[in-house]
């Protein structure tokens, strides 16, 4: 089953709404908003998002795609994400993405097709002495192994998952 949230123009204009009643009504925090609601943001929400803030569609999509945070594309219940950077890497950081593409049968940059799980790489976070540094849904784990992440995703529910 997908659980991606289907979009509804109806619920977009509720939350402007809620935005011209005096919060902070930036296109980065609507964005934000939709992209927490949904987890990605759906073309027709910048479309309405760029008539309502009276801002050309050209600039809703550059800073839509311009930050990490914001996704065109719907991401899953749970992001996972791995440290492909320099020190991580030579501590077996690669190895850890394999596994939990295999046991989740998708590639990095992908989404499971339930809606559950997206995998992603990113470059170094700062935490490079505590290598591999594995994220997931914004909590970070140090020295991360296969075995390890294998570990994280039990927790998660996945178990010999294959798509
Ligand atoms: S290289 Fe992974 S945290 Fe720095």
């Amino acid at each position: 089953m997908n659980s991606e949230q289907a979009f509804d123009a109806s619920e977009l204009a509720d939350l402007l709404g809620d935005k011209q009643d005096g919060e902070d009504k930036s296109l980065m925090s609507i964005l934000e908003d939709v992209q927490a609601r949904y987890r990605y943001l759906p073309k027709d929400a910048l479309i309405l998002i760029s008539e309502w803030m009276g801002v050309p569609l050209s600039q809703t999509y550059s800073v839509a795609t311009f930050y990490n945070a914001f996704s065109l594309k719907p991401k899953g219940r749970h992001i996972i994400n791995v440290c492909l950077g320099t020190a991580c890497n030579v501590r077996g950081s690669r190895k850890v993405v394999e596994r939990i593409a295999d046991r989740l049968g998708i590639e990095p940059g992908e989404t499971t097709q339930d809606g559950e799980f997206t995998l992603e790489t990113l470059n170094c976070v700062g935490a490079c002495a505590l290598g591999p540094v594995a994220i997931i849904d914004g909590t970070h784990f140090g020295r991360v192994n296969a075995a390890g992440a294998d570990k994280l995703l039990k927790k998660l529910g996945v178990e010999g998952r294959k798509e």
